[in-house]
């Protein structure tokens, strides 16, 4: 079967390393091994409140963000969810064959919603279900993902297979989720049992990547840690959380292992080893965080891209909705 990548991010707050280590630079690397599709998706972001003139303006911002990042718009394609309607018009489709018990499991919903359940949207319950429909319409075979978001890919998996079941038909590709790396699920810098996250109220638990050289020597600095130093076997970090995330970011940012980062600081405390992971951090942002900066005093390129994106999803997901539409027994007159 040929290979498509579908893969997308909220454009709510700022690109952080998280993202960038679990998600965005895979995207990059596939980009040369495949057909890829990556969108910002604004559709998901309303399942909570928005400020429309924020909305707009961070939807262009993480779109140049990705393409600062190094998402190359002669290799892939861009575009944001709301330009491609087949988005919407699937999962309605798909919100009639996906059942309401699996979205009860969906770990994500219970996170977002907290407490108050009755008062989430119901946009933000059927979230996964819209998730499936932005990877079925293109009848995309790989999704790389950071680890949270393994759940919602395999419920998209059950959601194709149910519609292929249902309707008798193999018109839905089951894709799989790709989490590769040291670096899945960054964590904190305040707490290594949480993950690196856009919604965090304190800025000091991310590195974002419009931070200044001196933000992320200080986050780094301030990071939270213990006081033993480094062992000389990933075995020795296990109930560490805090090395254990500093030393997957340190393997990442450099591209080698945990193990390999071992071999070179084993016995070194983190007075040594924090500066030496400000240093490669700040090495491997600055160029990203310059080409963000050019982009943003862009914003007729970065809207052109985007425009264009729209017009070759729109040419790939259009025939898709078309059939799913004929299989369900819709009159097209
Ligand atoms: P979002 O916007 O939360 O995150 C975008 C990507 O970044 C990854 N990620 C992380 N990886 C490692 N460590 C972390 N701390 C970390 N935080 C975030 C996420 O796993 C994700 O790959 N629901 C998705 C967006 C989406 C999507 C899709 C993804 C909508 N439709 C279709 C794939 C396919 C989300 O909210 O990602």
């Amino acid at each position: 079967m040929t290979k498509r990548v579908f893969s997308g991010i909220q454009p709510t707050g700022n690109l952080h390393l998280g993202n960038y280590l679990g998600a965005i630079r895979n995207w990059v690397r596939w980009q040369d091994e495949a057909p890829c599709i990556f969108s910002v998706v604004d559709l998901h972001a309303i399942t909570v409140r928005q400020n429309p003139a924020e909305l707009r303006a961070q939807t262009r911002e993480m779109a140049a963000a990705i393409l600062a990042a190094g998402v190359d718009p002669a290799k892939a394609v861009l575009f944001n969810q709301s330009a491609v309607r087949a988005h919407a018009e699937l999962c309605w489709v798909l919100n009639c064959v996906a059942r309401i018990g699996w979205l009860n499991r969906m770990t994500q919903f219970k996170e977002k919603a907290g407490k108050d359940r009755e008062g989430a949207s119901v946009g933000l319950y059927v979230y996964p279900v819209l998730q499936a429909a932005d990877i079925l319409v293109y009848l995309a075979t790989h999704v790389p993902v950071g680890e949270d978001q393994k759940q919602h890919i395999e419920l998209a998996r059950d959601i194709a297979q149910k519609f292929n079941n249902d309707y008798e038909t193999e018109l839905f590709v089951l894709p799989e989720p790709v989490i590769t790396g040291p670096a899945t699920r960054v964590m904190s810098l305040r707490d290594g049992t949480k993950k690196m996250s856009k919604s965090d109220p304190s800025d000091m638990s991310r590195i974002n990547l419009t931070d200044t050289a001196d933000d992320i020597v200080s986050k780094i600095k301030k990071a939270k840690t213990d006081p033993e130093v480094l062992p000389e076997s990933v075995e020795g970090l296990e109930g560490r959380p805090e090395a254990q995330n500093l030393v997957g970011i340190y393997a990442a940012l450099a591209e080698t292992t945990p193990q390999a980062v071992l071999a070179e600081f084993a016995g070194k405390g983190f007075g040594v080893f924090k500066p030496a992971l400000a240093e490669l951090t700040v090495s491997r942002l600055a160029p990203i965080a310059t080409r963000f900066r050019e982009l943003l005093a862009d914003p007729a390129y970065v809207d052109s891209v985007l425009r264009e994106g729209a017009e070759k999803a729109d040419a790939i997901a259009r025939p898709v909705l078309d059939k799913v539409y004929d299989t369900v027994g819709f009159l097209r007159p």
